[in-house]
């Protein structure tokens, strides 16, 4: 196993991979891409970036079950974790794209820095409007707008307490409930092909882009 980000603090990884694909039509837990099981090019990914350990949520081979909504499953991840790294990193397996560079550049926004979390962000493309059901209400200023990934990294310690002091909020990421909880959050670079699996379309996107080889 090559150690990408040996110099960095001990990292743990939390693969969250259950939930229904409500979107993509079926559950993606068994999901394949370029035949391999979805959730499966994440822990390589972990393995080879140098986590301390890997945890998978979901209903797949040495998996821990998942819980109802998203952050249930990442609760039930944190709950499994057993080598008392400082630092956790949880990931979408639907996003089966990402690489050693930015697990390295989400630990190293954590190692020594102050910051409770750190999270990746592309700038936004699209042009972004707000409305009330079919009526435009205002066209959004997205020069200050990100548009979030995962992995999305935190202390340990901070994570676990927002989990236990927002117990009721739902969130669509981890970060939100840091956040909540008073922890500062900062931005790494995204990387615009760590695509996240929603759509069918999606698995033809990636598809592309491991045929083009820029992953
Ligand atoms: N996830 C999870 N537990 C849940 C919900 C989601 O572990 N209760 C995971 C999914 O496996 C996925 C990630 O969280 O890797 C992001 O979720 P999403 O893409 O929204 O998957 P689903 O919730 O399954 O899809 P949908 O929202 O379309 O139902
Ligand atoms: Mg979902």
């Amino acid at each position: 196993m090559s150690k990408a980000v040996a110099n960095e603090e001990s990292f743990a990884a939390i693969i969250v991979a259950a939930g229904s694909g409500t979107r993509f039509g079926r559950s993606k837990h068994d999901l394949e891409l370029a035949d391999m099981p979805l959730w499966r090019w994440s822990v390589d990914a972990f393995d080879e970036a140098g986590a301390s350990e890997v945890v998978v949520v979901g209903d797949v081979p040495g998996g821990v079950p998942g819980g109802m909504r998203r952050r249930d499953s990442v609760r039930a991840g944190l709950d499994a974790l057993t080598s008392g790294s400082p630092i956790v990193l949880i990931h979408d397996a639907a996003r089966p794209l990402v690489g050693a560079r930015l697990i390295g550049a989400v630990v190293a926004a954590l190692t020594g820095t102050g910051v409770q979390g750190a999270i990746p962000g592309i700038p936004v493309t699209d042009t972004i409007k707000r409305r009330d059901g079919r009526h435009v209400l205002e066209t959004v200023d997205r020069r200050d707008l990100v548009a979030v990934q995962t992995p999305q990294g935190f202390l340990t310690d901070a994570l676990m307490d927002a989990h236990r002091a927002f117990p009721g909020d739902d969130a669509t990421d981890d970060a939100a409930l840091v956040e909540l909880n008073g922890g500062s959050v900062v931005i790494v670079d995204g990387d615009r092909t760590n695509i996240k699996i929603t759509f069918p379309c999606d698995l033809t996107i990636a598809e592309a882009i491991l045929a083009e080889g820029s992953r």
